[in-house]
């Protein structure tokens, strides 16, 4: 006959419950409050940041990313393309030839040289357009749909889903130097900023 162990008892075995549910957002909040967590650009990862990171990213962009690229591949998109590129893009994803910018080199998470090695060639132009349109939170990639068009944010995904592929004249574009390049296909990306109102702390105006 198998003997019984001892009764259940619900307060002990609630207390024990509690106790282990704590534990672990006690521990996360000491690792934050303590100091020792990575904040620096040059701190490593903390565990499993980029997988989970990653995970939600590409759960999110299967969901959204449109299926269809509406302009053609023509020349004169890439050539539009390759100038909001250089404009918007360039300073963190750098251009052909060029070295890294410090800017570039300082930031964490890294942004990748999408001129070098296979860039976003891999990726669907919708998947790219997805994450111009609405940037990568905690990043540091920005989201473009308040200051460009659809059209040239297609533009610039087509751009770089055929960047093993383009055209001479996209790529003369891309590796002229900014000041050079005379940009008839240039636009205004901002409409011009309104006079800035004056400071609310500011010192009142002498008499
Ligand atoms: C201020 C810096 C910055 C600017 C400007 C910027 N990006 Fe990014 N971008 C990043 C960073 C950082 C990442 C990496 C994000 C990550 O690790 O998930 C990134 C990621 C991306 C990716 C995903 C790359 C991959 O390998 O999957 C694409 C595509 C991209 N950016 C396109 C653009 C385009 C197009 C522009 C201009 C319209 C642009 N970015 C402007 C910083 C920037």
């Amino acid at each position: 006959m198998k003997t019984q162990k001892g009764r259940f008892k619900p307060v002990k075995f609630i207390a024990g419950l509690l106790l282990g549910l704590l534990i672990v957002p006690f521990g996360a909040y000491l690792y934050f409050s303590g100091g020792s967590a990575p904040v620096a650009t040059t701190d490593s990862d903390i565990p499993f940041e980029n997988f989970f990171a990653h995970k939600a990213l590409n759960a999110r962009i299967a969901k959204e990313m449109p299926k269809t690229v509406p302009i053609q591949a023509t020349e004169a998109n890439y050539l539009a393309g390759a100038e909001l590129y250089k404009q918007d893009c360039a300073v963190c994803h750098g251009l052909p030839l060029l070295p890294k910018t410090a800017i570039a080199a300082g930031m964490y998470p890294r942004p990748p040289l999408l001129f070098e090695g296979k860039g976003v060639t891999d990726d669907e132009p919708g998947e790219s357009y997805w994450k111009i349109f609405n940037g990568i939170r905690l990043t540091g990639m920005p989201g473009f749909s308040k200051s460009l068009s659809e059209t040239q944010m297609w533009q610039i995904a087509l751009l770089l889903a055929n960047a093993d592929k383009l055209p001479s004249s996209a790529k003369a574009v891309l590796v002229a130097p900014i000041a050079a390049s005379t940009g008839a296909t240039t636009v205004p990306l901002v409409s011009p900023v309104p006079p800035a109102p004056p400071f609310p702390n500011s010192a009142p105006p002498p008499k």
